[in-house]
């Protein structure tokens, strides 16, 4: 019998990644692996830490590995960070070792999620959650790196759009592409 494949959600920061994965797994009683915290754990380092000290590629480079490992393991949920499924291996091997769903969600939704996640789980001291959108334009900055890294995200497997929808409405759409993909036509 073939091993369950992956269900892997990629997308921008604050398109709701980790939240709906936790909400899927729950639904399908499998384990969900957030990228980012593998990373920060391999690392012994916050991420802002690891921008600060080392620099972006260096980040890059690290979560190369992490998705290499996720990406051998089977029948889990995967979180994936937001900038990994641009790098052309890290999306071909999340193309081929699972059901690639892309959140999506307008620039504005996407501030006011990351504004409301300061301060959360992720965060450590002041140093800011997502340094790739620290600085006083950070609407303009998502709005720079969505249209860079659109070809990238439109390349998933489906697409959901998360704007009106919770987390759990999110997870029943992810489920439901996800089934109807596997389903083996009738002879
Ligand atoms: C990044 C997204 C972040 C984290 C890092 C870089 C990106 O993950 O990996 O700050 O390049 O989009 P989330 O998408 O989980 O916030």
């Amino acid at each position: 019998m073939s091993e369950a494949k992956n269900i892997i959600l990629v997308g921008f920061m604050g398109s709701g990644k980790s939240v709906v994965g936790r909400v899927l797994a729950r639904l399908t009683g499998s384990s969900m692996v957030d990228a980012d915290a593998e990373l920060v754990r391999k690392a012994g380092r916050p991420i802002s830490q690891i921008f600060q000290e080392d620099g972006e590629p260096a980040f890059r480079e690290l979560e190369r590995s992490v998705i290499r490992d996720l990406c051998s393991q089977s029948g889990k949920v995967i979180a994936a960070g937001g900038g990994s499924f641009v790098d052309q291996d890290n999306r071909n091997l999340m193309l081929a070792n699972g059901q690639v769903v892309c959140l999506s969600a307008r620039p504005e939704t996407i501030l006011q999620r990351i504004s409301r996640s300061q301060g959360n789980e992720k965060q450590v001291g002041n140093a800011p959650v997502r340094p790739l959108l620290a600085g006083d334009d950070p609407l303009r900055r998502i709005k720079e790196l969505l249209a860079q890294r659109a070809e990238s995200y439109a390349q998933a497997d489906y697409t959901v759009e998360t704007d009106e929808l919770t987390p759990e409405q999110v997870a029943d759409k992810v489920l439901e592409l996800c089934r109807a993909a596997e389903k083996v036509p009738e002879i």
